[in-house]
């Protein structure tokens, strides 16, 4: 990977960033995405919510019964599985409720991943494998249903800025002595015009306030849900509301990086074998729901969700009167509430559309207040 970076280094002198971090996580064959690698979970460099526990699909899978109620026909499309346990505790669940979708879609960009989720799949839930269809892009075809994606936003490239009053820089890279080094250039009036709106909606910032945002994030989710007729797009992140995001105090941005377990903010040190990611502008989603033509149905912290879709209930059903196993379960739950683990920095939203019903996920606890959306 390094070395397809340097040539492209070489070919153009200057990349931005979102270019870097495109070519970094996705480029076939070489991004850390696309590549073969250990990457999710214990073993690997992080661990989602489906990691932690299948207490958080069991919930998910609450909320999407709740959906499919009335649909005749509904479907599930989860993005970016990872290593399919989200799948495999959600197939699981509903199965127990008799809730099943017709189909369970999966679009995922990563050869290696998809292989790994059908291996999973086919082990755990070898009689619903033939329920389950992997499509090469984003579905065409109308359907009724909902759509999952935990921590897919996160990993969409982003451009990354540095912010002066008089000219707005982008930040990219170049090569400096052999290595990547960050190098600004004068902003493209799309990025100035971006990082003005940013800025006013935080209220200003000092002169040198480093961030990033995501460029492409609104035509992306609308492709995702494009085809959804009627239902819910359920999506579950770490980030904040824009105001809260771009405070003027956070002048170095949310860009992280995730090697071994290992967390640090320098995108040039392994390139294709680290995952790098930011937060997400909960706002800026928020405001491509309305422009999908879809409702924001929700927004509240993954912690609120999770309680509301009856976590407790769902321990002691997983359980089964074992004390060792609530123990673990209990622990696990922990980790998905408390407010310093993954309760409150992860959030979920939902947007609907067709759907005359409220969702449950999301009626403990109602932040879109916070994303300051115009009345
Ligand atoms: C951080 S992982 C999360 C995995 C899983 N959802 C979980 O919670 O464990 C991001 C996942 O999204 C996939 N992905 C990234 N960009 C994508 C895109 N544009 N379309 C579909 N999948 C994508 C990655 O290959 C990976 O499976």
């Amino acid at each position: 990977m390094r070395a397809a970076l340097e040539r492209e280094l070489e070919a153009h002198g200057w990349i931005s960033f979102e270019r870097y971090m495109d070519l970094a996580l996705y480029a076939p064959g070489l991004g850390y995405y696309s590549a073969g690698a250990r990457k999710f979970g214990a073993g690997g460099d992080f661990v989602t919510a489906p990691e932690v526990s299948r207490l958080f699909g069991a919930c998910v899978a609450q909320q999407c019964r709740e959906v499919l109620r009335d649909m005749s026909d509904g479907c599930v499309l989860e993005i970016g599985p990872g290593t399919g346990r989200l799948a495999v505790d959600v197939l699981s669940r509903l199965e127990s409720l008799d809730s099943l979708p017709r189909r369970y879609l999966i679009l995922e960009v990563s050869a290696d991943l998809r292989e790994r989720q059908r291996g999973l799949i086919a082990r755990r839930l070898p009689h619903l494998l033939p329920r389950v269809e992997w499509l090469d892009g984003p579905p065409t075809a109308p359907f009724d249903g909902v759509i999952l994606a935990n921590e897919v936003l996160d990993a969409l490239p982003i451009a990354r800025f540095r912010w002066h009053s008089s000219a707005c820089e982008e930040l990219g890279i170049t090569l400096s002595g052999g290595r990547f080094a960050w190098c600004g250039r004068p902003a493209s009036a799309a990025v100035t015009d971006a990082c003005r709106r940013l800025a006013a909606a935080a209220g200003g910032w000092d002169e040198g306030y480093v961030s990033e945002y995501c460029p492409r994030l609104e035509a992306w989710a609308h492709t995702m849900v494009s085809s959804l007729r009627s239902g819910a797009a359920l999506w579950f992140d770490y980030g904040l509301p824009r105001a809260q995001y771009y405070l003027a105090e956070r002048h170095e941005g949310t860009l992280r990086c995730h090697f071994r377990q290992r967390a640090f903010d320098d995108p040039f040190l392994h390139p294709g074998l680290q995952d790098i990611t930011a937060w997400v502008d909960f706002t800026a989603l928020a405001e491509a729901s309305a422009t999908a033509g879809f409702e924001l149905a929700g927004f509240t912290t993954q912690a609120f969700f999770l309680a509301a879709m009856g976590i407790d209930r769902e321990m002691q059903r997983l359980a089964g009167g074992d004390e060792t196993q609530f123990a673990r379960l209990a622990a696990e739950a922990r980790q998905l509430l408390m407010p310093g683990a993954m309760g409150e920095c992860f959030k979920a939203m939902a947007w609907t559309r067709g759907l005359a019903r409220q969702l449950s996920g999301f009626a403990l606890q109602d932040l879109r207040h916070t994303l300051r959306l115009p009345e």
